[in-house]
Order: structure tokens, then C-alpha cells, then sequence
């Protein structure tokens, strides 16, 4: 690749000598973005047929060290230093958070700048009222880093799969409950033992709620969703339930009959106008495309009608592969500029779909439960559960010590509601100790 400088390419409108770009935020994102821009600046250059120049970043904090080489005559603690600058073409919010990103991209907005950002939660609060702002003033809102790390998936969405109706979006998409889960599995460890291990070793937050609880992956299928199904999804259209509940014997008895778990976010249409979004540990098969998605990895699974079923795996975090998605974006604005045509952004054909109540979600269930090793408990438990319409696929029970036996249940298909209203009556069965686990099951 030649270093010399870019040459502007012929037919743009574009008349400015260089596209200027401003960053709130230089944490791991931020930092990681400067750098590529950074190390690849002339390809960059070449591939967008512009210089691009970085031209002010706002942090919290000048003095901070950072992980990246940054002149400090670039940094400023005041945003409006970017936001006012009528001179910035393009602002690339890696703040994260709604406060104050939501007002900062707002501003930047109202005064004619394309968005960039990676922030997955104003994203999932309020990509709707913000890609309706950059409709309507014409302007890029660019956001592949929101979802999935480095792993291309926003783009190939809206572009290269849009002439498919989409069946499913089903993806792994939260790196740090992948590590847990992966950790219990390999190492037989309890849920405690290895997140405690993740913390010491920076792999999980010290408040690690929003990845465990599962919030996380929800703003993140919200987002997938929405472009997915061309859909205003709301993230309380989204059940969530996290991975604290998992337990090592779970992982070991889903394993015994060929299973793996995994934290999944999955979103299906059903019927013309209904949809499913959800975000749920599951047992997957072994050979299920996204089983062997292990440790901090991520992947995405996406069934279209015409192009059948897409994999994207990659890295879901991290400086170098978010950086990679956010730099994407800048170099798709910037050859937006140079061609006049901003603007592409998806809100324009948005239709409301209804979402189908979790309860009425038809998958099989795995259930497992403690039970006294006597004379017709089986038996009874298999009554309560052909009563609710239930029926089973397989069942494996287990001597665990003296009187006691352990049963896991595979159903076949069934809504939630019927194995909820089932273990209720279950658990007032003679001869049951413990309802111990009830997880879903992905086909
Ligand atoms: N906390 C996220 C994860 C990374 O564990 O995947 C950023 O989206």
C-alpha cells in the first residue's frame, strides 16, 4: 500500500481538504478506535479517497494515562469544544451510558454532524427517537460497535441479508456469562467460584449485574432485532432472565445428554406480525452451530428465507475489536460524505409488531428435580405433567445417595406456562424434594 497522502477520489461532492472527526470518550473503546486510526491511517485514507484528521477528544480527565499515544493538545474536558465545532464532520460518541451521551449526540445532531457510537444501552433506551433525529436531518447514525464487538453484524443486516424476510436471529452475544459458563463446563466449577475468577482477572465487572442478570444481551438483541424485523423493539418487549441460577450439576447433566448451556438471545418472527424476543439461558445440542462458541467469543446465528442460515463469529469486546467496528463506521460515513448521500439510516421503514407474551413461547424444557427413590413418584410426576398437556422426549433418573433420586426431563415443544402451572402442581407431589432446575431448550 503506497503511504502517500489521499487523493481525493472524482465525483464526490465533498469539498472540505479532510473530514474532521471528534471522540467523546478515550476509555477502551475510544482508545482502541484512535489507535487503528492510528496504525492504518494511509489505507484509511486511500479506501475513503479523503484524509480524515482527528481533530479534538473529550475526556473526563486530560491528565489520566491512557493506552494509547494521544497528543495532549488534542484532548479537552469540554464536549462542547466538539459539539460546537462547526468545522467537525463526524462525532463518535464511546462514552456509553444514556447520561450525558443521549444529550451529546443529540447536539451533535441538531448541528448537522453524522453519529457514530458503540453505546449499546442508548442504543437499545433510545435508538428509536435518535435514528428518527438523523432521518429527518439527513445525517449518518452508525452504531456495528454496539452489538457484537469486531463481529460485523449491524451492517450485514441492514445491506448485504436486507432482501431477506428473517425467520431468527439467535446469537450468543455477551462475552463475559460465554467465559462463565464455559469455566463451569470445563472445569466442573460452581457459578461463585468462577465469577469471583473472572473478576480478579478483569474478565468480569466488579458489579457484574448487567452481564449476569443478562441486560447486557438485551440491548443487544433489542438492537439486532429492530434491524432484523425492521421493528421498534423496546427493551421491556424483551424477557430477560440471567445465569446466576445455573448450577455446575446442570451443566454436567445437560452435558450427559449431549447438551451444552448457553446464555442466548434469541428473536423469531411468528406468523406475519408476531414476534419473539427473548434472552434466557438454553441447553443447546453439541452440534448446534453455536455450541462450540466458547470463552469470551461470540457468534450470531441468522436464518434468512433466501440466504438460509449466516454465522458471524468474532470477538464480542475489547479495544482492538470494538475500535475495528467503530473505525468501519467512520470510513462508511466518511465515504457517505464524499458522495453527498448521508442519511442511510433504517428508521424510515419501521413497522410495530406485537410481541408474543414469554409464557405462550413454545420450546422444549429440560426440568430437572430431587426426589425419594420410592414406588410410584415417577410415575406421578409423569401424570402431573401429561395432565398440563406435557409430553416428554426423554427422562434419565440417578441414584444420588441412599433414598434419593435425581430426574432430568427433556420435554418435547410446550409454552412456559404449562411447565410453570405443572412444577407447581409437581412440587406438592409426595415424594418430591426439589424442583432444582427448569431451563429452555434451542433447537
Ligand atoms: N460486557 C460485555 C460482554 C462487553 O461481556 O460481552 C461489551 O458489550
Amino acid at each position: 500500500m503506497s503511504e502517500a497522502p489521499a487523493q481525493p477520489l472524482s465525483g464526490g461532492v465533498w469539498r472540505k481538504p479532510c473530514v474532521n472527526i471528534g471522540i467523546l470518550g478515550l476509555g477502551v473503546v475510544g482508545s482502541g478506535t484512535l489507535q487503528l486510526l492510528q496504525n492504518n491511517q494511509a489505507e484509511i485514507e486511500h479506501r475513503i479517497g479523503l484524509p480524515i484528521r482527528v481533530k479534538r477528544i473529550a475526556v473526563r480527565d486530560v491528565n489520566k494515562p491512557r493506552a494509547v499515544d494521544v497528543d495532549r493538545a488534542l484532548l479537552t474536558t469540554d464536549a462542547s469544544e466538539i459539539l460546537d465545532d462547526p468545522d467537525i464532520d463526524i462525532v463518535c460518541e464511546l462514552i456509553g451510558g444514556i447520561d450525558p451521551a443521549k444529550g451529546f449526540v443529540m447536539r451533535a445532531m441538531r448541528a448537522g454532524k453524522q453519529v457514530v457510537t458503540a453505546n449499546k444501552e442508548m442504543l437499545a433506551k433510545e435508538g428509536e427517537g435518535l435514528m428518527r433525529e438523523a432521518s429527518e436531518r439527513g445525517l449518518d447514525f452508525q452504531f456495528e460497535g454496539s452489538v457484537g464487538g469486531g463481529i460485523p453484524i449491524v451492517q450485514p443486516m441492514k445491506n448485504a441479508l436486507s432482501g431477506n424476510q428473517i425467520r431468527e436471529v439467535l446469537g450468543i452475544i455477551n462475552g463475559t456469562t460465554n467465559y462463565i459458563l464455559t469455566k463451569m463446563t470445563h472445569e466442573h466449577a460452581d457459578f461463585d467460584e468462577v465469577l469471583r475468577e473472572a473478576q480478579e482477572k478483569g474478565y468480569a465487572e466488579q458489579d457484574p449485574t448487567s452481564d449476569v442478570g443478562g441486560f447486557d444481551a438485551q440491548y443487544k438483541i433489542a438492537i439486532l432485532s429492530s434491524i432484523a424485523f425492521s421493528s421498534p423493539i423496546r427493551i421491556n418487549d424483551v424477557y430477560v432472565e440471567g445465569i446466576t441460577r445455573i448450577q455446575k450439576r446442570d451443566i454436567a447433566a445437560a452435558g450427559e445428554l449431549g447438551y451444552v448451556i448457553k446464555l442466548v438471545g434469541v428473536s423469531k418472527r411468528i406468523g406475519a406480525d408476531q414476534l419473539q424476543v427473548r434472552v434466557h439461558p438454553a441447553l443447546l445440542k453439541h452440534s448446534h452451530p453455536l455450541a462450540s462458541t466458547n470463552g469470551v467469543y461470540n457468534a450470531v446465528l441468522v436464518k434468512g428465507d433466501s440466504v438460509g442460515d449466516v454465522m458471524f463469529y468474532g470477538r464480542g469486546a475489547g479495544a482492538g475489536p470494538t475500535g475495528s467496528a467503530v473505525v468501519g463506521d467512520i470510513i462508511d460515513t466518511c465515504r457517505n460524505l464524499r458522495l453527498g448521500a448521508t442519511g442511510r439510516v433504517p428508521s424510515a421503514s419501521m413497522v410495530k409488531r406485537t410481541i408474543q407474551p414469554i409464557e405462550e413461547v413454545l420450546t422444549r424444557h429440560y426440568l430437572r428435580m430431587h426426589v425419594l427413590d420410592r414406588p410410584r413418584v415417577l410415575a406421578s410426576i409423569a401424570g402431573v405433567l401429561g395432565d398440563h398437556n406435557i409430553s416428554i422426549e426423554s427422562v434419565v433418573q440417578k441414584e444420588t445417595h441412599s433414598d434419593q433420586a435425581e430426574i432430568v426431563w427433556i420435554t418435547h415443544n410446550c409454552p412456559g406456562r404449562s411447565i410453570s402451572a405443572a412444577l407447581a402442581a409437581v412440587r406438592s407431589l409426595q415424594g418430591v424434594v426439589s424442583i432444582e432446575n427448569w431451563i429452555r431448550v434451542e433447537e
